[in-house]
């Protein structure tokens, strides 16, 4: 592998993908496909609908990997993923390993300098080949998109949090606006709801999205119970927020 193409593929529409990102996948002489357990929102269906629809280069070769899985049982969590950066950097070397893959892809969701560790897990590569990164949508902008609104009152700073931050320090100082994301379990709940505005999407850009928003007060029991209600026909969910206090 000498060059590693880490391509943001946005949220899941494939409408999403941008004409560079395009470019990029029909010039890769590989591309991986990584595979979770089969009850997991793997995506790889979806990868593979969108390397359908615009992969035209016969020449380029996609390869279903198994990502490896965490270790939940290790005490040290620090520890626990730096091992399993190691075994997915591993695995991704395993699969590449063939006859005239030097230009290998990956399809990361979204964008990959957001919440994500493909870069981190990329400098563990063994030689580190170079690699590129292109630009995708963010779950940020397809939220904001969604709702039609601007992140940001005029002038002024906005968070991007996760739900645990959110739970265990509360609303963050120094903002009027947060984005949280990675949040299984509504944390907005955790906030006195008094003077809070929230902005919600699940499935953003996917067959099925959904978005509600309002007063924390009002609107919190109706994304509780749709939230709900969508994960037990899907089997996963993924959704993002926006928080925004008055004044
Ligand atoms: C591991 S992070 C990956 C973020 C991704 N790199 C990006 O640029 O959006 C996963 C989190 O992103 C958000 N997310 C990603 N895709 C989403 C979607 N289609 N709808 C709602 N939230 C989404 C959720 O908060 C989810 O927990």
């Amino acid at each position: 592998m000498r060059e590693l193409i880490l391509i943001g593929i946005g949220t899941g529409n494939p409408d999403h993908l941008t004409a560079q990102a395009v470019r990029a996948i029909n010039g890769a002489d590989l591309i991986l496909v990584p595979r979770k357990g089969p009850d997991k929102a793997d995506l790889a269906e979806l990868r593979h609908q969108i390397l359908s629809s615009v992969l035209t280069n016969p020449a380029t070769q996609v390869v279903d990997f198994v990502l490896p899985v965490r270790d939940a049982a290790n005490p040290d969590y620090r520890a626990g993923v730096d091992d399993w950066h190691d075994a997915i950097a591993q695995a991704w070397a395993v699969a590449a390993d063939r006859p005239g893959a030097e230009v290998v892809a990956l399809l990361v969701w979204g964008d990959p300098s957001l919440y994500d560790s493909t870069l981190r897990i990329a400098t563990r590569l063994d030689p580190v080949p170079t690699v590129r990164v292109i630009p995708g949508i963010t779950a940020i902008q397809a939220l904001a998109a969604a709702h039609a609104i601007p992140l940001n009152r005029i002038g002024a700073p906005f968070m991007v949090t996760t739900g645990r931050q959110l739970r265990d320090h509360g609303f963050p100082p120094g903002c009027d606006t947060c984005v949280v994301m990675l949040d299984g379990s509504c944390s907005f709940q955790s906030l006195p709801p008094e003077g809070l505005t929230i902005w919600w999407g699940a499935y953003l850009g996917m067959e099925g999205e959904l978005i509600d928003h309002g007063p924390v007060a009002e609107a919190a029991p109706r994304i509780l119970a749709t939230r709900a209600a969508a994960r037990a026909r899907h089997g996963w969910i993924m959704d993002i927020y926006i928080l925004r206090r008055e004044g």
